[in-house]
């Protein structure tokens, strides 16, 4: 009885729905969801061979769990990539792609435009394991190129970046690295596998926190690394397996059936996005609207030559600074105020008083994260009742 479909070439949209999907012999439609932390073994000899790699199959769930392979399989096939592995949360993937391969001495450079704690790993916890680190201006081809040194293995970055919506030319840090020998690891959580493919541009990991756009709906932590099977097999296997920072089979199983939808819910979130964003670039109190598809972004055209689409966060300024941009948020009736991104429902966050409370008022300056600046995530509400919301608010700020 055959139990599974054979994947032909699929196209993203397919692959989306139908690309990792192994079934058990009930041929169930939808996919199994593995509630188990072990697994059993049929004689102490299969386990021995198992721990020895002479047998295949699964052990226990820190190293590999059925639910768990179909979401990294599917992922890979979305970002075009040879392996994967699921974590925990994105910063789990985060810092397990930048530590498994690393050891002191050797040298990171990332773009300074990005998450917060993704710039604590790198500025804090790196350097306090002999892991020596650059940041540079992301859009600064001369300064990534400048900041590459014979010990450096890894270049970071994040595009479009949090929140100010950044865009780093994939294509030219792919060049610089691999002409330093290094790595490229790109975060690609704003954009997800429906806008952005970096492997598609030269990166070498792509990583994901997929409790947004691929989770989608505000419910499960989860995060993602992609990667190419020498990584896997020489540095990021043993890593998860022996630190443990793995995905929960259920919360696997939540991403794995949301990125069935992930293709319609982005194009949604870039229709309610565009239109928001250019009612916001329409209002007396808005001083500045970023987001990438429109042409007043700094990126603009490099935007729309390695994304399909602007995503579904708008980033913009309130005249009057956080005095203004509390008002504005606290007189919100449909939009919520919540630090995530990327669910159904619309939420906006102050980026200067929370997720980027923690770095110094000078390198807040530096990437535009002023006391005025809003992020917007747009959810897959009516775009005229959230540009309704905003006028009334925006009145009060
Ligand atoms: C770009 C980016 N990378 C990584 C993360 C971390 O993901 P998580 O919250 O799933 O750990 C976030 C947000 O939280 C993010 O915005």
């Amino acid at each position: 009885m055959a139990t599974n479909k054979k994947p032909g070439k699929w196209r993203n949209r397919t692959l989306a729905v139908r690309g990792g999907t192994v079934r058990t012999p009930f041929q169930e439609t939808s996919e199994a969801l593995f509630l188990t932390s072990g697994y059993a073994y049929e004689a102490a000899e299969e386990a021995e061979a198992r721990f020895k790699g002479e047998s295949v199959g699964y052990q226990y769930s820190r190293f590999g769990n059925p639910t768990v392979t179909m979401f990294e399989q599917r992922m890979a096939a979305l970002e075009g990539a040879p392996a994967g592995r699921a974590t925990a949360s994105g910063m789990a993937a985060v810092t397990a792609s930048l530590l498994c391969a690393q050891r002191a001495g050797d040298h990171v450079v990332a773009a300074k435009a990005m998450f917060g704690s993704c710039r604590h790993v790198i500025e804090d916890i790196l350097p306090r394991f002999g892991i020596a680190q650059t940041l540079v201006d992301g859009g600064d081809l001369d300064q990534w190129q400048a900041a590459m040194r014979p010990e450096t293995k890894l270049l970071f970055l994040e595009t479009p970046s949090n929140p100010t919506l950044a865009i780093v030319d994939l294509k030219a840090v792919a060049k610089i690295a691999h002409q330093g020998g290094a790595r490229l690891i790109v975060d690609n959580a704003f954009a997800s596998p429906a806008l952005q493919r970096p492997f598609e541009f030269g990166a070498d990991i792509v990583v994901h926190s997929s409790t947004k756009y691929i989770d989608g709906q505000g419910r499960a932590l989860g995060g993602v690394i992609l990667c190419k099977e020498d990584f896997l097999k020489d540095h990021l296997q043993t890593f998860i397996r022996n630190t443990g920072p793995s995905i929960s089979p259920f919360n696997a199983w939540l991403h794995l059936k949301s990125l069935e939808t992930l293709d319609l819910r982005m194009r949604a979130h870039c229709e309610g996005a565009g239109t928001v964003a250019d009612f916001l670039a329409g209002q007396g109190k808005v001083t500045r609207v970023l987001y990438p598809f429109r042409p007043d972004h700094p990126q603009h055209n490099l935007a729309r030559s390695q994304m399909e689409g602007g995503g579904g966060v708008v980033t913009f300024e309130v005249a009057g600074g956080k005095k203004s941009a509390f008002r504005l948020a606290n007189a919100l009736r449909v939009i919520d105020i919540s630090n995530n991104l990327g669910d159904a429902k619309s939420l906006i966050t102050h980026p200067e008083t929370t997720t980027h409370q923690k770095l110094t008022p000078a390198a807040r300056a530096e990437l535009g994260v002023t006391s005025g600046l809003m992020r917007l995530s747009v959810g897959l509400e009516d775009p005229a009742d959230l540009c309704e919301d905003l006028e009334q608010a925006l009145a009060a700020a």
